[in-house]
């Protein structure tokens, strides 16, 4: 892969960069002071001032931050939790009823929410509700390997019960081992039956506590508002249990939950971060991207200078629109977080070829 410039080479050896320009012409390659030189133009550059250049394959892994989790550095972090469900059991009446309970009457007026993330302030600790991941987006992000989220509330009509997207969400949550907090909502409706819901739920091992199961249970009426604090209650128990934890105090690592090109603000996207502190300013490595963050907004678009551990955050300054799932690492500087993008972009393009090329063969094999 590239790693040095010109200049940058030049400067390693002690020859005006002008001169190596002239040389490289010489030799057939035109090249500017800032044109990344492979290894072996290097070597052969170098040959031609007898001095001798030792070349070493860098691996992403020694560019990128080598932090190992330390016990006494963990801190608490939020629950990530998502509301799954079958269509119109109500996961947009719970989210909106969360939000209209606790968001809202936290700032004047109501907040315009920004992201597909919000944050809620319980006085048991916080919360960070995903309100993005459908099961497809969620399988999708899984199958990259993303964790997303801690708990998943299982919303369920008392009035329909468990539904194919229900069992659909069972399997999800239980494949990506991910806790359970079951909402059974609608409960102010006339023929709502919530021992029928408690029953078809036994029949996946989902057991309600009182019944001798480990499931947390919360009887709702998203539509009402009724139940609303006693089930963040709960996925605020669930989430104690989970010790869920993270170091804040080093450089962030985090995900991309959803992203676009914005008119004003170019490429964006919504960070949720999983480890340490991502602060304005920093470089990072997103995808085969990167970027630089120049400015952050949290869940209702005020600007923040910096977000720790499960936090959401819109980021500007991508280099180009990342993608869903992506993985975002912050590096020691701009320079080392484009090395890094690039190696990536050599790797995906050189698994293109490969793969074309592979292509190509099977169609001579079927002509022959
Ligand atoms: P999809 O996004 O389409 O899958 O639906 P959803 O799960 O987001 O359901 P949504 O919140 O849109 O609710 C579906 C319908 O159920 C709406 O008409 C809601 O007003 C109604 N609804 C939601 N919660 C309640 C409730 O607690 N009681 C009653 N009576 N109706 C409710
Ligand atoms: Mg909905």
């Amino acid at each position: 892969g590239e790693s040095v410039t010109v200049s940058e080479f030049a400067g390693m050896i002690g020859i005006k960069a002008t001169e190596l320009i002239k040389k490289l012409m010489m030799m057939g390659v035109m090249a500017t002071v800032n044109q990344h030189i492979d290894a072996e133009t290097a070597q052969l550059l170098g040959a031609e001032y007898d001095i001798e250049v030792e070349t070493k394959t860098v691996k992403e892994d020694d560019l990128l931050p080598q932090v190992e989790d330390d016990p006494e550095k963990m801190q608490h972090r939020p629950p990530i939790v998502t509301v799954m469900g079958h269509v119109d059991h109500g996961k947009t009446s719970l989210l909106d009823a969360i939000r209209e309970t606790k968001v809202a009457d936290a700032e004047a007026g109501g907040i315009t929410q920004h992201i597909g993330a919000y944050e809620v302030d319980h006085e048991k600790g916080k919360v960070v509700f995903l309100d993005t991941p459908g099961h497809e987006a969620f399988s999708g992000l899984r199958a990259r390997g993303a964790n997303v989220t801690d708990i998943v509330i299982l919303i369920v009509a008392a009035d329909d019960g468990v539904m194919p997207q229900t069992k659909e969400a069972i399997d999800h949550a239980k494949a990506a081992g991910v806790r359970m907090v079951v909402a059974i909502n609608k409960v102010d409706k006339p023929n709502a039956n919530v021992e029928k819901v408690k029953t078809q739920l036994a029949e996946y091992n989902i057991i309600p506590e009182e019944w001798g199961g480990e499931y947390q249970f919360e009887e709702i009426s998203a539509k009402n508002h009724v139940g609303i604090d006693d089930l963040l209650d709960r996925v605020l128990l669930e989430s104690e249990m989970l010790e869920l934890k993270a170091d804040p105090d080093r450089p962030a690592e985090g995900i991309v939950i959803e992203s676009q090109l914005d008119k004003q603000k170019g490429p964006v996207g919504t960070v949720l971060v999983k480890k340490g502190t991502l602060r304005v300013g920093d470089a990072f490595v997103v995808g085969d991207n990167q970027g630089k963050v120049r400015a952050m907004f949290n869940y209702a678009g005020k600007p923040i200078k910096k977000a720790g551990p499960s936090i959401p955050v819109e980021v500007m300054g991508f280099s180009e629109v990342p993608e869903s799932g992506d993985s975002f690492i912050v590096t020691k500087d701009e320079k080392t977080a484009k090395q890094v993008a690039s190696m990536r972009h050599d790797k995906k393009k050189e698994k293109e070829l490969a793969e074309r090329s592979k292509v190509s063969l099977n169609d001579l094999f079927d002509r022959i």
